[in-house]
Formats: C-alpha cells, sequence, structure tokens
C-alpha cells in the first residue's frame, strides 16, 4: 500500500496506451490534420459498433447535441422539449441555442434517468407545446426506449437520446440486443468523448441516426452549411451556402485517437462493470444507497458509480483528505441561476432535489487499479464506521 499522500484518484479519467499515441503521430505525419480519412473511418466504426445506418462525428458532445436539435427545429419554431434536469447544462443549453425551452420532468428514483410516468402525465394534460422529449441514460443505465418511443409516437413527438454516458450500453427486449446509439427507438443518439468519457478523442463527439434527411443535414450543418459542387465538373470551386451552419468539424487527430480507443471498448466496459460489482459487494451494510441498477435487464455502461448518503459533504471531504476525488454529478438544471432567471419556473422537481443533495460519484475507470479501489473501499467503511 502507498502512503495517503501517494494516492490521487479521481472520480474518472482516461486510458491511453503506446496504439494510442502511435495512431496520434501517424495522423500528424499524414497530410490530413482537420477532417479528413481518419474521421470517415472513425464514423464507419462507430455507426458498425452501435448499429446505426450514420454517424456523424464532430468537436463535441454539445456541437452534438446543438446540430440534433437544430436539424430537429430546422425553422427555430418556439417550442417546448421535454427533459431532464439532472444532467450536465449542455443537454438544455443546446436547445435553447435554437429557440427551443426545456421543460424539465422529474427523476425516477429508481434508476436517476427520466420518469416515463411524469412524462406520461405531462403530456396527458397539454401536448400541443411540446416538440419532443430529450433523455439521459444517466450514468450508462438505458432509458426503457420501447416506452418512450410508443409516447412519442403517440403524441408526434421527435426523441434525442443523450448517450454522453451510455457508449456500451445495452437494451434488451426479448433477449434482442439492441446498442445504445443504434437509435432504433429515436430520431438520433449523441455522444462525447471526453475524456472522462467511455473512450477518448480529447475533444469530440458524434450523433448516430438511420434518418436519410436527418444525415444530410447534419453533415451540412457540420461544416458551416456549406454544399461543395460536385457536378459542374469544370467549375469545382463552386459551393453554395444551404443553412446557417457551424464549424463544428472533428479533426482527423481526434478521430486517429477515437479509432485505436474504440478498439478497446468492450474491454474497457468490462472493467467499469467489474468496479461497480466490487463497490456493489464490498460497500453492501453502509448507509448508504447503491446504484439500483442490478434488476435491470439492459446492460450498464457505468460512466458513472453514484452512491446517495445522507453526509455527502462530510464524506466527500473526507474522501479528498485521503487523495479520493469524488464528484457530483450533478447539480440539476433547474437550480442553475440562467435557467431560475430565464425559465422562472415554480419547479416541483422532488426526485431531482432530493437525490442531488445526497449523491456523490465514487472513483471508476479502466484503469484504476485493484489497489486503489481497495483504498476507495476501506476509506468509505471507515468513514462511515468511526
Ligand atoms: C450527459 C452529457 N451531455 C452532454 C455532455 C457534453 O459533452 P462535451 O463535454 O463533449 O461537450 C456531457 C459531457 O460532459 C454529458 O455528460
Amino acid at each position: 500500500m502507498k502512503s495517503v499522500m501517494q494516492y490521487k484518484i479521481p472520480y474518472g479519467k482516461q486510458t491511453i496506451d503506446d496504439a494510442d499515441l502511435n495512431a496520434v503521430v501517424e495522423t500528424l505525419k499524414s497530410d490530413f490534420l482537420t477532417q479528413g480519412p481518419k474521421v470517415v473511418e472513425f464514423e464507419k466504426q462507430i455507426a458498425e459498433y452501435c448499429g446505426a445506418k450514420y454517424a456523424v462525428a464532430c468537436s463535441s458532445g454539445t456541437a452534438a447535441l446543438h446540430m440534433s436539435y437544430r436539424v430537429l427545429n430546422l425553422k427555430l419554431e418556439e417550442k417546448k422539449v421535454l427533459t431532464t434536469s439532472l444532467s450536465f447544462s449542455a443537454t438544455t443549453n443546446a436547445m435553447l441555442y435554437c429557440n427551443l425551452t426545456p421543460e424539465f420532468v422529474d427523476i425516477d428514483p429508481q434508476n436517476y434517468c427520466i420518469s416515463i410516468e411524469a412524462i406520461e402525465e405531462k403530456l396527458k394534460s397539454d401536448h400541443e407545446n411540446y416538440i419532443g422529449i430529450s433523455l439521459v441514460h444517466f450514468a450508462g443505465l438505458p432509458v426503457d426506449m420501447k416506452r418512450i418511443k410508443e409516447i412519442a409516437d403517440k403524441y408526434n413527438l421527435w426523441v434525442v437520446e443523450d448517450a454522453c454516458h451510455a457508449l456500451g450500453a445495452e437494451l434488451s427486449y426479448d433477449n434482442k440486443i439492441s446498442k445504445i446509439g443504434s437509435s432504433e427507438f429515436s430520431s438520433c443518439s449523441t455522444f462525447s468523448f471526453h475524456p472522462v468519457k467511455h473512450i477518448t478523442t480529447g475533444e469530440g463527439g458524434v450523433i448516430t441516426t438511420n434518418d436519410d434527411a436527418l444525415y444530410e443535414k447534419l453533415m451540412l450543418l457540420r461544416s458551416h452549411g456549406i454544399k461543395k459542387n460536385s457536378e459542374e465538373k469544370d467549375e469545382l470551386w463552386k459551393q453554395d451556402l444551404i443553412e446557417l451552419g457551424f464549424n463544428y468539424r472533428m479533426p482527423d487527430i481526434n478521430a486517429a485517437l477515437g479509432i485505436s480507443q474504440l478498439n478497446k471498448l468492450d474491454g474497457f466496459i468490462l472493467k467499469r462493470n467489474e468496479i461497480a460489482k466490487l463497490y456493489d459487494q464490498e460497500l453492501t451494510g453502509l448507509p448508504l444507497v447503491l446504484p439500483k441498477s442490478n434488476g435491470s435487464k439492459h446492460k450498464h455502461a457505468y460512466h458513472l458509480y453514484v452512491i446517495l448518503t445522507e453526509k455527502r459533504k462530510d464524506l466527500y471531504h473526507f474522501l479528498r483528505e485521503k487523495g479520493i476525488f469524488t464528484q457530483v454529478h450533478y447539480v440539476p438544471i433547474h437550480q442553475m441561476t440562467l435557467y431560475k432567471e430565464t425559465l422562472g419556473q415554480n419547479l416541483n422537481l422532488k426526485n431531482t432535489d432530493y437525490y442531488y443533495e445526497r449523491c456523490l460519484s465514487l472513483p471508476i475507470y479502466p484503469k484504476l487499479s485493484r489497489e486503489e479501489q481497495s483504498y476507495v473501499i476501506s476509506n468509505v467503511r471507515r468513514f462511515f464506521q468511526d
């Protein structure tokens, strides 16, 4: 065992090996630094991995959300989107960029994802002003997408899956597996490749979809909204601006890293599940709530391992002093000043608020060694037993 001073354990971090380094160096020596053949290859592999027809790589998970909402509200109509407040603010900031207003729905205390019952309740009383549902597979545990799709179809709503926590997670219906990102039950899914996520490209994101028209528009929006001339062979320089787009391209350097990381994704998910299992075993019996995901028939991707405790603040500081840097995911979006001021909603999100007062994310990432995890476990135990 190391001494306390030698431990510095974050809640999450990237796993980079020599193959990743070589992939990046190779690309740096190539003709393409910004978007090029590596991006095309990465997109093909992500689409295949998830089981979707298309993947559009971009500069971040936020850009992926922004483009998704933009394409799904091309006319920039003032509409409402049912969503969760328990997410990183990008989930709903990207709506505001597109004239969309998030309508927060409480979480389900069983899985911390958006409550499907609460969605149904809202839509029963008023569905005219809603255009879509945007959900988060929180911590990596899939939302019941079949039910979501039934509701969305009934009320003619689109669905965006913010799947930034859930690359590698799987839905299972009647023994049929559907990967998160297959977008089988939604218009599109978005992922982030920030270093704490399942695989990283430094910064980066991707959208997966099966919709031809949506794909065409996303490709356009990613690069300014410009369509290059491919027909008039004698005027190849010609281009036209079709939509007001963005520069949300992913550089080939990042895509090369993504391709190399993707080879290891299944191993990373396995490791995350092993770490979660050990926490489940070793922390049972303490006065805290463990993730209630064991009963789920769907496969968890364990981006986060969240416990709930009445002594969250004290535990956070106790562990910090020991070199263990836990995190709170998240301060709910509806409690943020910007949202309080702009939406002015008088929200009753009691399950979300209850969760927020108690949640703490313990370290979970593929490189977390058994020794480091034992150190975390023994300190959590010590905190409650002293
Ligand atoms: C649920 C969720 N949505 C969106 C994002 C935004 O992704 P990015 O940081 O790549 O822009 C994140 C990343 O932190 C996230 O966790």
